[in-house]
């Protein structure tokens, strides 16, 4: 399958926010990766809905709406309303992860959970078969810029094992500290999606720094 990269707005210049978003619907880049934070799931609060209005306004490409907020069922079908593709929830985050699934198919999106470093990727096994996308946060989540942490490697190649004994074709999904240096060990364990941003939006050419990204991935 064609391994797909998925920019973080998180790292974009808000200033010149069109700007970014023309770059990646020019660059070889697959969907725009959103991150929203609540100050409480997170200790960092981000952007809301105006913000991604704006960005849908001008994408091209998927928007893959990360949730990164306490009891996200209550916002599902805003976040769809206005435009996210894909929508990815933690597993740490909502207590009825089978419903909020649901929500997120009836409201016409494509559905994913997330985990947080030091969740297990045991706990999914018997959802799995309803996630289109599994998301394996390679950092804590909050904040751009942060380490890569080696623990991702051993939990993706679980995980593509589990998919694979079930004879799905859930997506694997890695954010946090995605850079040129980790790319390929990444897919190699099993990765479908890479998620960066301050590597691709404070290099000096995002446009080639995701060419580059995306050739290392296929
Ligand atoms: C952090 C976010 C990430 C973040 C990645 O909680 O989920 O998507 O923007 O940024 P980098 O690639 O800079 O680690
Ligand atoms: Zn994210």
């Amino acid at each position: 399958m064609n391994k797909l990269i998925a920019p973080s707005m998180l790292a974009a210049d808000f200033g010149n926010l069109q700007r970014d978003i023309e770059m990646v619907n020019n660059s070889d880049a697959d969907w725009f990766h959103i991150d929203v934070m609540d100050g409480h799931f997170v200790p960092n609060i981000s952007y809301g809905m105006p913000v991604i209005q704006a960005i849908k306004k001008h994408a091209t490409k998927p928007l893959d709406v990360h949730l990164m907020i306490e009891k996200p069922e209550r916002y599902i079908e805003e976040f769809a309303n206005i435009g996210a593709d894909i929508i990815t929830v933690h597993y740490e985050s909502t207590v009825h992860l089978h419903r909020t699934l649901t929500q997120i198919e009836d409201a016409g999106c494509k559905a994913g959970v997330v985990l947080n470093l030091t969740t297990p990727v045991s706990v999914l096994e018997d959802i799995l078969p309803k996630c289109y996308m599994v998301l394996i946060m390679s950092i804590n989540p909050g904040f751009g810029g942060q380490k890569f942490e080696q623990i991702t490697y051993q939990k993706v190649k679980k995980l593509r094992k589990m998919i694979t004994e079930q004879g799905l074709d859930t997506l694997i999904e890695i954010d946090g500290g995605v850079t040129n240096k980790n790319a390929k060990d990444l897919i190699d364990a099993g990765a479908d999606v890479l998620v960066s941003g301050s590597y691709i939006f404070k290099s000096e050419n995002p446009t080639s720094t995701i060419s580059d990204l995306k050739s290392i991935c296929n």
